[in-house]
């Protein structure tokens, strides 16, 4: 029986994506900028279904992973009902970017099962991006640029390595505060936003601005212009979804805890940011040699259930 398996890794976004241009295709209004790691990874499985209908064996609702199948059906004219199973190996639902890898490591998948590999990651990326809109930055390593574009249908939508996770390696320490799944998804609290919040249109003003510095603080190697860049981006995402009607808050206590200390560390000139995403936990990257003690130090936060280690990755999920 044919077999097959892909994975693909978590990214995190350091200028963030908080809007559609388009809510059925998950196309952004704005462009994004993240790094793609190495440990946290959702692996999907492939293989024949045993009955006439598909048979799912993943987190939560497949409604969206649906969405990344007609497309693959549709592209390769292949209706095969299909077994499918994805895993993720790190918390789902909880503002890790879990449906951002499941969906890239489901598109890998589906290209090799139905089309043997045929299709270039671009079109694979269209296919995971009904799924998930930020799994686009998930097909690629390093440092990576999410380019909103402006066709209608997004075909100039599409990501790529703007710069080696080599050329300024970043290892992270993830505060897991809850990893429950969060009270509202990313797609609805977006248009939340959208549709009530004052400071949503200064939000995607700025977006340009924000990856200018964020791309030209990686092309020189400047941590700490970096982590400006990404803790003011993170907080005025956080601050659009605070201002809407009702408040879309993702914090917790432990969130404000790790915030805290987080600041704390750089002021004592431990080279350290942090950011959050749809979720309470708090990302806090640092330099490879700063590693041990951030992760140290975080292991005396009274709110912060457990810690995770990771580091931004230079294997394609592709390869
Ligand atoms: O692609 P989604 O629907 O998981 O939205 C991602 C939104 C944020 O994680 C909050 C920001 C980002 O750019 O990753």
């Amino acid at each position: 029986m044919k077999k097959v398996e892909a994975s693909a890794p978590s990214n995190i976004a350091l200028v963030k994506y908080w809007g559609k241009r388009h809510t059925k295709l998950n196309l952004p209004l704005t462009s994004s900028f993240s790094v793609s790691l190495t440990n946290m990874r959702s692996h999907a499985t492939i293989t024949e279904a045993s009955g006439t209908e598909d048979e799912w064996d993943i987190h939560g609702n497949p409604s969206k992973a649906q969405k990344v199948l007609a497309c693959a059906r549709a592209a390769t004219q292949d209706e095969r009902p299909l077994k499918i199973s994805i895993v993720n190996d790190f918390p789902s639902g909880a503002g890790l970017a879990s449906s951002a890898s499941s969906m890239a490591a489901f598109a890998l998948a589906l290209n090799s099962y139905l089309a043997d590999d045929a299709f270039d990651l671009e079109t694979i990326s269209h296919w995971s991006r009904l799924g998930s809109g930020s799994s686009v930055r998930s097909l690629y390593p390093g440092y990576v640029l999410w380019d909103a574009g402006t066709d209608e249908e997004g075909k100039d939508c599409v990501a790529h390595t703007a710069f080696a996770a080599s050329h300024m390696p970043l290892s992270l320490v993830v505060c897991v505060v809850d990893d429950q799944p969060k009270p509202i998804g990313s797609t609805a609290a977006m248009e939340r936003s959208r549709d009530t919040s004052p400071l949503y249109d200064e939000f995607h003003a700025n977006n340009e601005q924000y990856l200018q510095e964020a791309l030209d603080a990686v092309k020189n190697k400047d941590f700490y212009k970096l982590a400006e860049i990404s803790e003011s981006n993170c907080q005025a995402m956080h601050a659009v979804m605070q201002a809407s009607q009702p408040p879309v808050n993702y914090f917790k206590t432990g969130t404000k805890q790790a915030i805290e200390h987080v600041q704390k560390m750089r002021q004592e000139g431990i080279p350290c940011f942090f950011t959050i995403d749809a979720g309470p936990n708090v990302k806090i990257f640092c330099t490879p040699e700063a590693k041990d003690e951030v992760h140290e130090r975080c292991k005396s936060l009274s709110d912060v259930k457990h810690l995770l280690l990771d580091q931004v990755s230079d294997d394609s999920p592709a390869s």
